[in-house]
């Protein structure tokens, strides 16, 4: 795609709005108007062969602009030159959860698969041109371990080409591991900060409230955010990744109730409770962020692929190398999710916020073949479940940043 072309559709000049004194001499301009058209048009063609846009402005462009593209629609396909620039296993960011390779896994071909949208193309991840725009900024990550995932991707797809690796480091000197609340990572010789911050529900857990009844262990508190926003304030890019927690199994099953104004709701539902605690993250950004300069995405639900059996049930997600294809055969249906984050991103647009929806989900339920599975981080014992619900990486998640990387140049970053 032609980054040049990723600016504001013109207009076309509306030749009605002039004003003129009559209907009379309206009939009159049109006529000439279009003598004058068809003529440019017969002139046109003598000279070159017919190009509509010759005729521009007068004429109107049916070309939409490339901002409009929708990334989230398309197929898998198989490119042996792909990735062109990529980072390896070795890349010092990653999680030994996510070095598939190193874990056993024995296919390689799970990398080798490129996104391409319906219609339009992706721009290439030029990671030098990312770290330049990024000079002096600070991006965020905020949310679930799957948000660490594409956190990881990120950082190892901007490592590409430095060439001083002691240069970007994590500023408190903490390993990378999946049990840190806050790591911040920083590209030295940009003054580019990228941070991570674990807040799988987003707002704040806390102890239940006095008297509450004895199978209450948690209480969610929806109407609060978690301690870490304080440091989001500032941040330049936010993204967020909630939704994978907001299952009935993951918190009324263990005991974590929804808590609001101080009562808790033993009844309140889990889908509801997740839309009270988005409008909560929405007032903060509302009040605390830059509506110029800061750009926030909501990135979508990343799908799971257990078969035979659920997570915890032995489901397993080690029978496929390859991703569906068969477009008629895949039907992604749309989580419930999806729409409770859609109808915020659109809230906050209205309020003129630069907000996108990063919309990853039908792309990412086609990659059933993209998961650790069994080939988990040395250590884990040969019972422990299959992971279908992270990504290996090299892998999705880098397809993932591939688009917000698009959707960042096309809102102006
Ligand atoms: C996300 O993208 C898919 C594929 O284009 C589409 O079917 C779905 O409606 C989108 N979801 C939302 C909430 O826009
Ligand atoms: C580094 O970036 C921060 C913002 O992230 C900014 O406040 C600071 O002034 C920058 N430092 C220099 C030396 O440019
Ligand atoms: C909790 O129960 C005790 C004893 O019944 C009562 O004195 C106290 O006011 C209750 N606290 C709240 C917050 O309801
Ligand atoms: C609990 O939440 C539900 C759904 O939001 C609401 O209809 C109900 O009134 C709430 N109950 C209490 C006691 O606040």
């Amino acid at each position: 795609m032609d980054l040049h072309q990723e600016t504001q559709p013109q207009k076309p000049p509306n030749i009605f709005s002039l004003s003129f004194p009559n209907k009379k001499d309206i009939a009159y301009v049109l006529i000439l108007f279009i003598s004058l058209l068809i003529t440019s048009i017969v002139f046109c063609n003598l000279v070159t062969p017919f190009y509509p846009n010759l005729l521009l402005p007068f004429s109107f462009s049916k070309t939409l602009p490339t901002n409009t593209c929708d990334y989230s629609y398309g197929k898998w396909v198989w490119d042996e030159n792909y990735p062109t620039r990529k980072y390896s296993e070795d890349c010092p960011f990653l999680d030994p959860g996510f070095q598939c390779r190193r874990n056993g896994r024995p296919d390689v071909g799970y990398v080798k698969w490129r996104w391409q949208p319906h219609g339009c193309d992706l721009p290439r991840f030029d990671a030098k041109d990312f770290r330049e725009r990024s000079r002096n900024r600070r991006i965020v990550f905020a949310g679930d371990s799957i948000g660490r995932n594409q956190w990881e991707s990120l950082l190892c797809m901007l490592t590409y080409g430095v060439s001083n690796p002691s240069s970007i480091y994590e500023e408190h000197g903490n390993p990378i591991t999946k049990h840190k609340g806050f790591l911040s990572i920083r590209f030295q010789d940009y003054n580019l900060t990228i941070q991570y911050y674990r807040v799988p529900f987003l707002v704040l857990i806390d102890d239940p409230p006095e008297n509450a009844s004895q199978q209450v262990r948690r209480a969610i508190r929806v109407d609060k955010l978690h301690r870490f926003s304080s440091k989001w304030a500032g941040a330049d890019v936010l993204v967020f990744s909630a939704g994978h927690w907001w299952t009935k199994d993951k918190t009324l099953k263990m005991g974590w109730y929804f808590q609001e104004e101080g009562r808790l709701n033993m009844t309140m539902d889990v889908m509801e409770a997740f839309g009270k605690s988005l409008q909560t993250l929405k007032s903060w950004a509302l009040m605390n962020c830059d509506p110029k300069t800061t750009h926030i995405f909501f990135r979508s639900y990343s799908p799971v692929h257990f078969r035979d059996g659920e997570w915890d049930t032995g489901g397993r997600c080690d029978l496929s190398n390859a991703p569906e294809i068969d477009h008629l055969k895949t039907e992604v249906n749309e989580p419930l999710n999806n729409q409770i984050i859609e109808n915020v991103v659109k809230e906050m647009e209205t309020a003129k916020r630069k907000v996108q929806f990063l919309n990853i989900t039908y792309l990412t339920a086609l990659r059933k073949d993209g998961h650790p599975s069994r080939h988990r981080e040395p250590g884990t014992p040969a019972t422990a479940p299959q992971d279908c619900s992270h990504w290996c990486l090299p892998g999705v998640p880098d397809t993932w940043n591939e688009l917000l990387y698009a959707q960042l140049l096309s809102n102006g970053f």
